[in-house]
């Protein structure tokens, strides 16, 4: 197993054998996430909103984006699982833990890692609907246009990027990977 960056884990994940290649940085991602926090205020910083992290791969760019914002909004979380263990989609979302606090006739902002085939998070915006907020909105930190099927509404996009396997900034591969702090490809060495 080769991991071709800086930040090494050691020992390594007990992971197929695999390579990281770094596809955005730390400093690429502050900047981006800076310019989105100044978006979300414009729409959204003087209507006490609700932000929705959606679990577990989002709690960085939550804990990140949030500290960027100076205006008042309350925080929730809730978690939807569509992957199990594999890289690839099962195709069925489910909630797996919940709000607590009731969304109605508040503004919502639901906060994800990653939008891949839109599923997961077309899911969420319909049963959040059901609930009567004054409105739901969508930012990702990350969107691979290639896979987006369900035509998932995004307001807020970090980064478009290339339809493959990513991980870091929250982001995991069977449970690993999440602490990096830049996001990497995964390549899988000799199947
Ligand atoms: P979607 O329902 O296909 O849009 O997938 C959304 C969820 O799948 C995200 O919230 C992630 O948890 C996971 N996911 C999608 N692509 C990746 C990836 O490249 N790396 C890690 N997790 C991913």
């Amino acid at each position: 197993m080769a991991t071709t960056t800086k930040f090494r884990l050691n020992p390594e994940p007990p992971l197929p054998s695999h390579r990281l290649e770094p596809l955005l940085d730390e400093e690429e991602i502050r900047n981006r996430i800076a310019e989105l926090a100044r978006e979300v205020k414009k729409s959204l910083g003087e209507k006490d909103p609700i932000i929705v992290c959606v679990l577990k791969g989002a709690f960085m760019f939550v804990a990140d984006l949030t500290r960027q914002l100076d205006f008042p909004f309350s925080i929730d979380f809730l978690r939807a699982s569509s992957y199990g263990n594999s890289v690839v989609t099962s195709g069925e979302v489910r909630l797996e833990l919940d709000l607590q606090q009731s969304i109605s006739n508040r503004h919502v902002l639901i906060v994800e890692d990653i939008v891949d085939t839109g599923l997961t998070v077309k899911y969420l915006q319909a049963n959040l609907e059901t609930r009567n907020p004054a409105s739901v909105s969508v930012c990702t930190l990350l969107h691979k246009p290639a896979n987006n099927v369900k035509l998932a509404p995004i307001d807020y996009c970090g980064f478009e990027i290339p339809n493959h396997f990513v991980v870091g900034y929250g982001l995991d591969w069977q449970g690993y990977y999440r602490n990096l702090p830049y996001i990497a490809q995964v390549h899988e060495i000799g199947n």
